[in-house]
């Protein structure tokens, strides 16, 4: 077994060395910009030098370990942590120079997060978690509430997928749940947007089709803030790309307007 606490420092180490490498990244080269899965979903040749960074350090730090990343990077591992690492989440708004983007980092033990990183360099802010450890930002604990105003007074955040079929349906869902909540965010960085859960700026998050890398270090964060994370089904988090966070006392009446809005059918 592994020494978790030395997997945080490491990754929290990283992650700050990813965010100084990302503040002192050109965002006025066009040519550094190119498209992947669609027209619209970006990748920049900052992604990818954030990347080869965090591959370079944790494998330098632990050659046995596996790794998958957003911009390709995989290595089976032979010591059994699998780190999972989205260099840049919300790669659009970083293109954009729109301040809602970070550096996510999570290590699995048998297929479970076990550590999450995501450090905002915008903001300066560090969201960390050790399975069982609770949750923290900048060193302070980030708790849920337990409890809140009902969901008709609740800010809910979501985001949406790349593919033109997704994105209609996504915005569907979306028209019939605004109506019964205080108000939507659409930040655009998943692995932000659970951490908002985590620290009580957000009362819940859902979207569907996530990529691991997007929720992985996140949603360990915001479970062990003390929120609830899911699927839309209602069942626990698991690889299948579908995810909901929230305030305790908001899961029931929120999977309920979700699958009101036929969020559960959503491509
Ligand atoms: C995206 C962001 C966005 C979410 C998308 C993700 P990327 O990740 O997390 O908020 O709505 O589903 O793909 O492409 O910026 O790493």
């Amino acid at each position: 077994m592994p020494d978790l606490a030395e997997l945080l420092e490491l990754a929290v180490a990283v992650a700050h060395e990813a965010g100084a490498l990302i503040g002192t990244a050109s965002l006025s080269d066009p040519e550094s910009v190119t498209t992947k899965t669609s027209a619209t979903d970006l990748v920049t040749a900052t992604d990818r030098a954030v990347e080869a960074l965090i591959v370079e350090r944790l494998l330098a730090a632990r050659p046995g370990d596996g790794i998958v990343g957003e911009e390709g990077a995989s290595e089976a591992g032979t010591s059994g942590v699998r780190w999972v690492v989205d260099p840049i989440d919300g790669t659009t708004n970083f293109a954009y120079g729109y301040p809602a983007f970070c550096t996510s980092i999570a290590a699995e033990l048998d297929e479970q997060p076990v550590v999450g990183v995501v450090h905002d360099p915008v903001r300066g802010q560090t969201f960390s978690a050790v399975r069982g450890g609770g949750a923290f930002l900048n060193g302070h604990p980030a708790v849920v509430r337990s409890a809140g105003p009902p969901l008709a007074h609740a800010l809910v955040g979501t985001g949406f997928g790349y593919g033109a079929e997704r994105r209609a349906a996504q915005g569907t869902v979306l028209a019939r749940v605004l109506p019964h909540v205080r108000d939507i965010r659409r930040a655009g960085s998943a692995a932000l947007d659970l951490c908002t859960v985590a620290c009580g700026r957000l009362d819940a998050y859902y979207e569907r089709g996530l990529q691991h890398w997007d929720h992985a270090a996140g949603a360990l964060i915001a479970t062990e803030a003390g929120a609830w994370v899911g699927t839309l089904e209602g069942g626990p988090l698991d690889r299948e790309r579908t995810v909901v966070a929230a305030r305790p006392d908001l899961v029931e009446p929120l999977l309920a307007l979700l699958r009101d809005a036929g969020a559960d059918t959503m491509p």
